[in-house]
This record gives structure tokens, sequence and C-alpha cells, in this order.
């Protein structure tokens, strides 16, 4: 019999995005009965690219237009002179983007990887996606017409790529096989004392991390506390965390990704209504290697608390395992083209918990296996440092939204990282799990004049910078920053107003006296809008001479619209304080970017 062919997924992700991304298209393609296989670029050996026949992109851009970290090696490799225009020509090849139109180099990574597989000889089978942050349902609203034309041209390439066909899914228990993952139950006697205490953050993190098998550190929460006015429909809160065993050495700007716990409550209750013993001891082991699941790293060799595996959100499979028809049928319909948008509405706008789709599907009845498999893991989520090392030797610290909202059918919702960190008490011993990154900010030399502008918790980073500098002015020069910091009212969501305030004076790194500024926007508390964008253009001339002297400029905070905004307000300050016309202001600009001087960290 001939082989069947094998799709290879490759993503190159930051922040975990194009992990889900490509973890969805592996998803789609293995339910119409396709092979595939997902790495990381950096998992892959890019010698063996031309052989590899059909491959899928999913990439992300950072920062700046930047590639993610896992992808430099990779695109350091493409780049190179030798590989010629035939490289590739046995290629066909599909890339899907994951960017954000809010930054000007909307979708950079996956422009240029596409131009250059192109360049390769690579032949692009569809039309290159682009996911956009800024797009109301996310990058899925790209994703979804996307696939659909990927697994068409896929079929028109070689049929032998879904046996049944692309709009095929396999619909019964028969035909979606084995689980791939095996459980083992261990006897309890059996098992060493360490693992029956029950910390699960302690052991899951290194099984559970997708991108790098172990957390840098744990870091052992000491304060939270509340920024914002109780009641005024904001609660951002300070986090310090101490390092525990080894001391990472972050820089300003840096960022770390933490692990967050789940509601004990919701776990309990996940585990009662799945019929499993929360305290019986396991090991999982993936039956099949060669499946796209290889790239999870949710198998465990060391036996753990049932409890501690049950990690939660939605997927759809469940309609293998409804018993009582009408719930298969609202199930299968969901699976199927015609259900996409209620699923969509279901799911993602609803955001329904693994646990609330259970409890919809009274009949459904999963074994674990199916769980482990179905049931992504629990993801780490990122955030802004705001202190510096110098200051801090010991210490990390936070700035955190706790994000909440309400759905289109009025549930009340929250982000999960946030609103369990906000929930924790420092007394009460709580380590969490902390991977360390680069962020797009590099820490500035202290001879660096800085334009700093970070409305909201974009202030987070620019704590840590002044912190840094002022530090470094007890022993040296150093050169002015101004601060520009945006807040919807004085009274409600001043964030650190003391710290910035006590910076502006006796000689401080913000102060007049030091060449520097601390210019705050209130945007609620007049009828017109004021923001960071109206402070910069009302000190323009302080602006361009700083500009002038070789400062750099730092934008951090929502990416909705602000650093849009605030680019905007630069090129018309320039323009008018230097005489330039708009044109020669807008090249004056980019050449600042070009040269590494202007850096935005944004998140939504
Ligand atoms: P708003 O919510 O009153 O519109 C931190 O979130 C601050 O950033 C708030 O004061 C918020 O104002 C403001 N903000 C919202 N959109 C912005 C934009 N496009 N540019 C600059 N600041 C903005």
């Amino acid at each position: 019999m001939e082989e069947r062919p094998k799709l290879l997924i490759l993503y190159a992700t930051q922040t975990g995005n194009a992990l889900d991304a490509a973890e969805q298209v592996a998803r789609e393609a293995d339910r119409r009965g396709c092979s595939v296989k997902l790495l990381s670029v950096d998992e892959f050996d890019a010698v063996s690219l031309p052989h590899m026949g059909a491959v899928v992109f999913v990439v992300s851009t950072t920062g700046q237009g930047d590639t993610p970290d896992s992808m430099k090696g990779f695109w350091k490799f493409l780049l190179q002179r030798n590989l010629g225009r035939s490289w590739l020509e046995e290629v066909h090849y599909a890339v899907f983007g994951l960017g954000d139109s809010g930054y000007q180099k909307y979708n950079f990574v996956a422009k240029k990887l596409d131009r250059r597989l192109s360049d390769l000889g690579a032949v692009a089978i569809v039309e290159r996606g682009l996911g956009d942050d800024q797009h109301p349902s996310g990058y899925e609203a790209a994703l979804d017409p996307w696939m659909t034309s990927l697994w068409n041209v896929l079929n028109k390439i070689n049929p032998k790529f879904f046996p049944n066909g692309p709009d095929y899914i396999f619909p019964s228990k028969q035909s979606i096989g084995q689980p791939k993952f095996q459980i083992t139950y261990h006897a309890i006697d059996k098992i060493d004392s360490q693992f029956s205490c029950s910390s699960a953050r302690r052991m899951s993190p290194a099984k559970f991390s997708r991108d790098k098998s172990r957390p840098d550190c744990f870091l052992k929460l000491v304060k939270n506390q509340p920024l914002t006015k109780e009641g005024c429909g904001r609660d951002v809160r300070h986090f310090e965390f101490e390092f525990v065993s080894s001391v990472v050495e972050y820089e300003v700007g840096d960022n770390v990704e933490v692990l967050p716990g789940q509601d004990p409550a919701l776990v309990d209750a996940f585990i009662q209504r799945c019929n499993l013993d929360p305290e019986a001891f396991i090991t999982v082991h993936p039956v099949e290697m060669m499946n796209y699941l290889d790239a999870h790293a949710n198998a465990i060799a060391t036996p753990i608390k049932l409890k501690s595996f049950v990690s939660l959100t939605m997927d759809v499979v469940l309609s293998y395992f409804a018993t009582a028809p009408h719930e298969k049928e609202k199930l299968q319909y969901f699976a199927s083209p015609e259900g996409r948008d209620d699923l969509y509405q279901y799911n993602q706008k609803e955001r329904r918990t693994v646990l609330e789709v259970l409890e919809d599907f009274p009949s459904v009845q999963m074994p674990f296996e199916w769980l482990v498999q179905l049931v992504p893991p629990l993801k780490t989520r990122a955030f802004s440092i705001s202190s510096s090392l110098a200051a801090v030797p010991n210490q990390v610290h936070l700035t955190v939204n706790v994000v909440s909202w309400t759905t289109p059918l009025k549930r009340k919702r929250s982000g999960l990282c946030s609103m369990w960190l906000s929930k924790l008490d420092p007394e009460q011993c709580i380590y969490v799990p902390a991977w360390f990154n680069k962020g797009s900010l590099p820490p500035p030399p202290p001879s660096l004049p800085l334009i700093l502008v970070g409305p909201g918790t974009g202030c987070a980073p620019f704590q840590g910078f002044v912190e840094e500098r002022a530090i470094q002015s007890a022993t040296r020069e150093t050169a002015p920053v101004i601060f520009f910091f945006g807040c919807r009212n004085k009274e409600n969501d001043y964030l650190y107003r003391e710290f910035w305030l006590s910076h502006t004076q006796n000689g401080g790194v913000l102060s007049e006296t030091k060449g520097g500024g601390f210019y705050v926007a209130f945007s609620r508390d007049q009828p017109q809008k004021v923001y960071v964008q109206h402070k910069i253009r009302e000190h323009s001339h302080q602006v361009w001479s700083l500009l002038s002297e070789g400062a750099a400029v730092y934008v951090a905070g929502s990416s909705t619209k602000m650093p849009s905004d605030v680019f905007s307000a630069f090129e018309d300050i320039i323009s008018k304080e230097s005489g330039f016309p708009k044109e020669a202001a807008v090249r004056w600009l980019r050449a600042l970017e070009k040269a590494g001087k202007y850096h935005v960290e944004a998140w939504s």
C-alpha cells in the first residue's frame, strides 16, 4: 500500500497564541483523517525542509515586527545565500500569521517568511492567512476560512491526505480510534511522600508548559495590593514575589510568565462530574508517539495526584461521548460546518469551561484518557515586570489588571490568571512557577535620554526603568527621562502616584532640574478625553529637544489604538518643532525605529 502523506505543521510562538492556532490546524486536520506532525520551528531540523512535502507554518509577529525567539535560528538558516532559488522546489507550503494591526509592522514575520519561502522555490498552495488581534473574534476570524481553503487545496494536490475527502469529519467513536494516552493508576503506599502533598503547581508546570519543559524558578508571593479605588470599575494590583531557591537575573523591560492555578471548587466539581478519584496517583503515557500530540508535554512519568492533572478549558469533540440522542445531535451540529457560528457563540464568545459544557450535556461520560487528550493544558500568562533587580535584589514585581467582562449572554467572566492572582493571600505561602523572557523593551544604558509613554498598566515596565535609573544616578551622570502616563481619573486609578511624584522632586529622575518630566493625562476627569498623545503634543518642545539629543522612545500598554495614535503624535510634533515637512518627519521617525530607538510593547 502506498504510504499516506504526512502534513508537517511548524509553529513559532512567543506567548502561546501561535501554538494554539497551530494546534487548531492540527486538530482539524486530524479530525479529517489527515496524518499530522506538529513541531515548534526550533525543534525542527531546517536542513530537512526540502524533503517535507507539504508544510504549514503558523507564526506570530512580536514587538516591532520581530520573529519569536524560537524562530530566530530557523530564520537565520533560511536567509543563507547559498540555499539557492530551487532549494525548496519540491515543497508545498501555506503560511498563517498572527499579528496585531495596531502595530506598524502588522504580521511582518508571516509576510517575510512567505516571501522567503517563495524565493527559495517553494510553492504557496493557499494565500497566506493573516490573523488580527484587533478583530473582535481574534485571529480565528481569519483562521477558519483559511483552513477551509487549505483542506481543499491539499486534497487536490494529493487526495491521500484525506481518506474520505476534506469535508468528512470522522463521526463515530470507532473511527477516531484509540485514545492517544494511557493512564496507569499507582498504589498509594508505593508513592514517595513528596507526591502526596497535593501541591499540583509545584509538580505540574514542567509537564504542562508548552515551549519550555520546566519553570525557571518558583516565586513566593509576598504582597498583593490593590492600586485602584474599590468600586471604580477597575481592579489593578501590585504583586511582589520573592525568589525562592535561585534568583533569575532579569533586566528591566523583561517579562515573566506565570502558570496560574485554578479555583479548587471548580477542580473538585469537574472531578466529581467525571466520576474520577481525586486522590488516585497516576502516570500518563502517550500510546502513539508519531502523532501531532507529541508536541504536548502532558505525558507524565512521575506519579501525580489525579487532582493535579485537572486543568480546564473547552474543546468540542464531546459528541463522541454523548449518549442521549438530543444532546448527541446538538454536539454533532456544533461539529458540522453549519454549526460553526453557533459553536463559536457557545464556546468562544461565552468562554464556557469544560465543566460547564459537561453540565450542559449531562449524558456525556468521558473516559479519563480522552479528557487528558482533549482538554487543553493550562497555559502560562505573560506580564511585564515592573521592578528593577538593582532596586529589589531578591524580588520581582508585577502590575496586573484583573480582567473581567460580561459575555453577550450576560454571563460574568474573568481572566483566569489575573483573577487567580488577585485572590491569593501572601500569608498562605503561595509558590508560583515562573518563566522569564526578554521583552521588546531593551534595558537602556544610563546615558540614553528617554521618552517613556505608558498609559494604564503600560506604566509597569517604566517603574523598573525609573527605579533603575534612580539607583544609577546616585553614582554617575544619567540622561533625562520624560514619562507620559495616562489613567481615567485622578482619584480612582492613578497607579503608583506616590512613586512617580517622589521621583519628580528633589532632583529625582523625572524632575525638571534633571531635564526630565512627568505628565499625566486623566481621560475621564473632564468632558473631553485627554490621552497621553495630547500630553505629548502639549510638551512638544521638550520632547523634540530630547529627541534631537538622541533620546529613545519606549511605548507600552494596551494595543487597541494607543500605539498608532502615539506614533502619529510623534510625527506631528517632529514636523511642527523641526520645521520639516510631514513626509520628512515620518522618515525621521522611521529612521529612529530603524536605529533601534523606538520600542513598543503592547498587549490586549
Ligand atoms: P479611556 O478608557 O477613558 O478611553 C489607561 O487605560 C488609559 O488609556 C485610560 O485613561 C484610557 O482612556 C486611555 N486610552 C484609551 N484609548 C487610548 C488611546 N487610543 N490612546 C491613548 N490612551 C488611550
